[in-house]
């Protein structure tokens, strides 16, 4: 059972061990890793990192743009780049891409380097938060409703062998910040 904890409490990091001084969350897309991050951030008193946001600024593109002028492969690249310089800082929560984990070395990266955490939605549930969603994703781009249910469960299947190699696995719907702390405290 998840107890609460202290809601007035805003910084929990006295009782953060060693490995969460990085913390990454990893999990489809539209599983909420950048919203649920930047709260946990807040709650720790922890630098929080998009990672997409970051790919951006430095490329100084967006994702689609990337997609589209340079392919997947070297947007997969720049990721890759991108997270071995979020391996050198310290006290930071890290959203990770959807794909991140599922390519090349990056979840056993993740892993050796801080506390990984799936935040795992079923697709149902995803299909209907991407529909919600404002962000623009290459990957689901101009699919009708069904398209992208048999496309989340599709590449859901594929990458949740990744994904299950997190430290943790936290069920995605009705998640708080709260459940995340108590889920880092009691590890
Ligand atoms: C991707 C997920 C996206 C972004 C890119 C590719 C993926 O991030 O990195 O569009 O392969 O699942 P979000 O998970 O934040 O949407």
């Amino acid at each position: 059972m998840i107890r609460m904890i202290n809601q007035n409490q805003t910084d929990s990091s006295h009782w953060i061990g060693k490995m969460q001084t990085r913390i990454f969350l990893i999990g489809f897309m539209g599983s909420g890793k950048t919203t649920l991050g930047s709260s946990l951030a807040r709650k720790l008193s922890y630098e929080f990192v998009d990672m997409d946001h970051l790919i951006e600024e430095t490329a100084g593109m967006t994702v689609p743009g990337i997609f589209s002028e340079h392919g997947e492969k070297v947007f997969r690249k720049w990721e890759y780049d991108i997270l071995k310089e979020l391996c050198q800082r310290d006290k930071v929560v890290i959203a990770t891409g959807g794909g991140a984990p599922c390519h090349g070395e990056m979840m056993s990266i993740m892993n050796a380097n801080g506390t990984t955490i799936y935040i795992k939605l079923s697709p149902p549930a995803l299909k209907t938060r991407l529909l919600q969603s404002k962000t623009e994703r290459p990957l689901i781009k101009g699919k009708t409703e069904t398209e992208l249910l048999d496309f989340i469960t599709d590449l859901l299947d594929k990458r949740e062998s990744y994904y299950m190699q997190a430290h943790h696995t936290a069920e995605g719907i009705n998640l708080d910040v709260n459940n995340l702390t108590e889920l880092l405290r009691k590890s």
